[in-house]
């Protein structure tokens, strides 16, 4: 079990366990970490969200959804700094540095349009000379939503190399990025809302 907690981060893998883990991220990119935040880390954070308004955002042709303004997102984003965290990233993608470069809380909701198109978390700046990184998704939504699903492909394919529904609050997807990936969430349908916190590591020199 790989579990964030409000004390760090908790990696109580077996080696076979592991060697799985390790081995499904290699094929396909992106592997679903059931039950990863904590669930007195996800009842804060819900509690956090109903707390705080969502602010529209659609500054990228990717994506148009709501981002919160209130502080959980950067308290989860400041657990995950976590150095046995970063460890983890290290040996699941075998790149040894990783920083945290950016993220926070999103919603989806149907009937505001909302949508997660083809992306690769970048920008990637041309002076920066690491251009790979590993992203996380936490599903913190309080129902069950329909569509959402996360895909991952490379950009000179139209192949989806991975499908992952994440529709349980505290479950997390973890995927790799690079200027050669994109990933995007399937529309969404119905009246429940998709609210994940995400984060971007980026491999740093
Ligand atoms: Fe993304």
């Amino acid at each position: 079990m790989l579990r964030l907690t409000p004390s760090g981060f908790i990696n109580s893998l077996t080696e076979p366990q592991w060697g799985r883990l390790l081995r499904e991220f290699q094929e396909t990119h992106a592997v679903k970490l059931p039950s990863f935040l904590d669930s007195r880390l996800t009842r804060l954070a819900q509690e956090g969200l109903a707390r705080f308004s969502f602010a529209p955002l659609d500054a990228s042709p990717h994506y148009r959804w709501e981002v919160s303004s209130g502080p959980a997102g950067r308290q989860l984003m400041f657990l995950c700094t976590h150095p046995d965290f970063l460890d983890l990233l290290s040996r699941l993608s075998g790149y040894p540095r990783y920083m945290m470069c950016g993220g926070g809380i999103y919603r989806l909701i149907t009937e505001k349009g909302h949508y997660i198109h083809w992306h690769d978390d970048g920008p990637w700046p041309e002076d920066w000379p690491v251009k790979i990184g590993v992203s996380l998704s936490v599903a913190l939504n309080q129902e069950l939503f329909e569509g959402g699903r996360f895909q991952i492909r490379r950009k000179n394919s139209t192949q989806i190399i991975r499908e992952i529904p994440n529709v349980k609050a505290g479950d997390a997807i973890l995927f790799r990025t690079s200027t050669e990936m994109e990933h995007c969430n399937t529309p969404m349908k119905g009246r429940a809302a998709k609210c994940a916190f995400v984060c971007q590591l980026r491999g740093c020199p």
